[in-house]
This record gives C-alpha cells, structure tokens and sequence, in this order.
C-alpha cells in the first residue's frame, strides 16, 4: 500500500525536476503496478540524476583532456635487462605463490548485451572454440579446472551480469552442471542500473509502470562487488587480488603470475596489460601519464594530433592500447566504497525501447536516447600505484565484438588456431600451413593439456603429426 504522504512527496520532487510524465499513466495502473513504478522511483536520486541531465544529457560536457599528458612507463612482454630479468623472476614466482595459496579470484564482467555480434543471449554462451565449438563460458570454466590442477588451489570465480541477462546466465550455468566445476565457487551477480534519457533530458519508460534503464557499465562492477556481497566473499576466502578480464576475450591469461607478482611486488592497487597498437587511430583506449596518473583516454578521446604523433624512431607516442584486463587488490576495491566511489560518467546516444506519451511503445530505428555509464579504467588514476605490463596480442587479445569483420568471431576463431599453432611449433610440431603463411588445418589445445606454451613441450609426445587441411583437438 502506497503511502499518500509519500505519494505526494514523490510527486513534487519530480515537478521540481521535470520529471513529473514518469507518472503520466499512474491512474492506468493497477495497485501491484503503482507499487513496482513508486518502487522504481523512490530507490532514484533526482537531485543527482538532474546534475546528470544538465552536464551530460542537456549540454553534452566536452571531455577535458588533461594538461600534462605523456606516455604512460610500462614493463616490456619480456625482460630487457639482467636487473629486469631478476626482477621478472621474482614476480613469476610470487605470483605462483599467490595462485597456489587461493590469493587470487578470476573475475569476469558479462552485464553487456553483445549487440554488435547479433547474438540473442548471454555473449558467454556463444560458441566460439575452433573444433569443438565451446563456449565462452565453456573455455573459461576449463581453464579454471586446468589452473586447479596446476597449482593445487582454488581460484574462484565471479561473473558479474545485468538485468538484461542475469536468469538467462544462471539457467545456462545450471543446465550446463556449473562447467563440471564446484557450485560453491562459482558467485554470480548482477551490476546496477541507470535510468535512460530522452534527448530532451526526460528519463524514459519502457512500460506505463517501468522506468528505461541500462547497465551502469563495467565500471559499476566495482560498486556491485561490495554490494553483492562477492568481494565480502573474496575477503572470507582470503582472496587478495582479482584477475579481472571481460567476456569476449577467450585467449586471456586468466591468472597470469608474472603479472600477479609484479603487480604485488610493486605494491599496486589496480593494475593493467596493454599492447602495441596496430595503427595510431585503432579502437583501443590509449594508456597515458596525466598528471603523473596513469589513465584510460577512449580513442574517441585522444585528439589526433596526439594520436598520430610519433617518436624519432617512428613508433607511436602512444602506442599502448588497453586490453580491459587487469589485476586489482580486493583492499582497493573496499577503500573506494568506503571513501564514497564517483566514477566520471561517459554518455552514450543509442537506440533505447521506450513508451511515447500516449503510452504507445517505441522502437526507435535510429539512435534518440541517451545511456549513460562508468567504466572500469577510470578507476587507474585513483590507485595509490599502478602498473602496465605489456603483452604480445596473437597470446593474449582476441576479442569476438562483431558478427565480422575486424574483432569478428572469425578473427577471433583465426587467431585461436593461430596461437596454438604457434604454441605446437614451439615443441617441434609441423603445421601444415598455406601460401600465405597461416595455418592449413583447424586445431584446438584444450586447457587441460596446456595453459602455456612452456606447458606444450612437455607434451611434446603425445601431440599426433598434423595434416593439411585436418581439423585437430589436443586433449
Ligand atoms: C572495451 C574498452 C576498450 C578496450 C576494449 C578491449 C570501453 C569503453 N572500451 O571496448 O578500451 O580497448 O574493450 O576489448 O570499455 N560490460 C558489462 N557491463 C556493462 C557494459 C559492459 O559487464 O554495463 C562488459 C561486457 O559484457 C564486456 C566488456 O564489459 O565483457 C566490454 O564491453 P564492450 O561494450 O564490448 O566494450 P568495447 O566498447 O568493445
């Protein structure tokens, strides 16, 4: 029962924002109706939602590029020097220490819709693996099991989701047996929300008695950790660091120890991998110093003057791209929840279902509405340190983002079969390969025979020749 008090409260808050057409229909709706609408809008905070209107809906406020921006330092893929080798094996094997003492949870953020790949469900049930066609989700579950025979130890995992997908996800963990792993160490969660804009600063309906909303971006996976519950979970298990990759990447390094140690080694907070980018004007975001920080700028961002320039031997200025995998301490993400975490929002136009206001639904045909949403590496520049380590893209950065195309599931299935043949290579193997050099069969590694390529060699014996055109599984 809605109290009429309160009713009226809520009705003049949104009169003073001029939002009172969220409640254009409220004589339609029956009680349960009302009571999910009055729900929905006494959880929102106008006051903060209309500063978001005015700076980010209104008046589309103009990224402020820092004054003092230079490249960001990084550790190369391998050591460079005798005292960088030392400390490269140092880190190594601290790292292992961490993996096999449980310091380290895989964290996986999959709240996003996948639209661009045209997939109608969660992207980690989209089957990617070359022979056997696993999924996303399959691939990562295996490599878990394979890391917990490797070290002994137990590395849980968290998939953070959205309303968008989150029963979806639960439903496939459950109809798939949990990938064969333990139920108990798998935590899935849901991020938050924010209401969607028109162009003209109203938040949207998508029904008479539901506000428009959006995941808040994998930025909010640092809000939705401490709210969850998961990083009390992590801190229960003795978790301390969090291996943090998003979902359509399936060559990642899902506990990598050098890059775990160097990362405790050196005492950071959040810390990230990178790779030399491909071309000045490539869709990564650019690693930079600003103002002696290290930060995330969007290519959207860099300004191309900036972009393009380039040192005396002809390499980029900036020239390392974010891969969206990093590693952060559980202590870092609990200290910016307690100090009251504000990520800066970044502001989307995009095709948003909505009601007019007759009530009629829409689905726009060209993008009218506005998102807004956080992302993960505006939180670089608010760790006390951090660190990049670069890394080589064909081992570790295969993104599946389109249907095709560049970052297409074809190219992602392409460089999968490329870094196993590479990795077979290593051990002395054949590939049979094509005029133009790539490989000339379809092979798959499961993570159970190997991780790594220093795993392959040991195997070397049980690796069967390899024929042209032959579709292989090394298990
Ligand atoms: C992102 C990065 C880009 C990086 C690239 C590497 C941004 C803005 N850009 O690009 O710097 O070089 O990846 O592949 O992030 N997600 C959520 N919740 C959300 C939104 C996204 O969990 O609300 C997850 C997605 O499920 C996905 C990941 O975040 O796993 C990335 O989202 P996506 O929209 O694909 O990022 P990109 O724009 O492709």
């Amino acid at each position: 029962m809605i109290d009429r008090v309160e009713l009226e409260k809520l009705k003049k808050v949104l009169k003073k924002y001029g939002q009172s057409s969220l409640l254009a229909f409220w004589d339609r709706l029956n009680s349960a109706q009302q009571q999910r609408l009055f729900d929905q809008l006494s959880r929102l905070d106008f006051a903060q939602l209309d500063r978001w209107r005015n700076d980010f809906v209104l008046n589309n406020t103009p990224f402020k590029l820092p004054v003092n921006i230079a490249p960001a330092p990084s550790y190369a893929p391998k050591p460079e020097n005798e005292t960088q080798r030392l400390k490269y094996d140092q880190a190594r094997q601290l790292g292992e220490k961490l993996i096999s003492r449980g310091k380290v949870a895989a964290f996986i953020v999959a709240g996003g819709q996948g639209t661009r790949l045209g997939f109608d469900g969660p992207k980690g049930d989209f089957p990617i693996s070359p022979v056997k066609n696993k999924t996303l989700f399959g691939i990562f579950a295996e490599i878990l099991a394979a890391l917990f025979q490797k070290y002994n130890a137990l590395c849980p995992w968290y998939i953070m989701t959205s309303p968008l997908n989150h029963q979806q996800t639960l439903d496939i963990f459950s109809a798939n047996g949990y990938y064969g792993l333990d139920k108990q160490n798998i935590f899935i969660f849901q991020q938050g929300t924010l209401p969607n804009f028109s162009i003209d600063g109203k938040i949207l309906l998508s029904d008479i008695d539901t506000v428009a909303s959006s995941p808040d971006g994998h930025g909010g996976s640092l809000l939705a950790l401490y709210k969850s519950g998961a990083l009390a979970d992590m801190k229960k298990r003795g978790v301390e660091f969090i291996s943090y990759f998003q979902i359509d990447n399936p060559l990642v390094s899902v506990l990598d120890p050098l890059f775990i140690g160097l990362h405790a080694l050196d005492g950071a907070e959040m810390s990230s991998k990178a790779v030399t980018k491909t071309g000045p004007l490539e869709k990564v975001g650019n690693f930079c110093l600003a103002d002696g920080k290290v930060t995330v700028i969007e290519y959207s961002d860099l300004p191309c003057e900036l972009a393009q320039k380039r040192n005396p031997d002809g390499s980029l200025v900036f020239n390392l791209g974010s891969i969206a995998i990093h590693i952060i301490s559980v202590s870092f993400v609990e200290r910016l929840n307690k100090e009251g975490l504000s990520l800066p929002l970044h502001r989307a136009v995009k095709k948003i279902p909505h009601i007019d206001d007759q009530g009629n639904h829409v689905n726009p045909t060209t993008p009218s509405g506005i998102k807004l949403e956080t992302f993960i590496f505006d939180a670089l520049p608010l760790a006390k340190k951090s660190i990049i380590l670069q890394t080589i893209r064909s081992e570790e950065f295969a993104p599946t983002k389109n249907a095709a195309g560049s970052d297409s599931v074809e190219t992602t299935k392409q460089m999968m079969i490329a870094r196993a043949a590479d990795w077979l290579v290593s051990a002395g193997v054949k590939i049979p390969r094509k005029a133009d050099g790539t490989p000339d069969c379809v092979i798959e590694i499961a993570p159970s025979f190997a991780l790594t390529k220093d795993d392959i060699a040991a195997k070397q014996d049980k690796i069967p020749p390899i024929k042209p055109g032959q579709s292989v599984f090394i298990a």
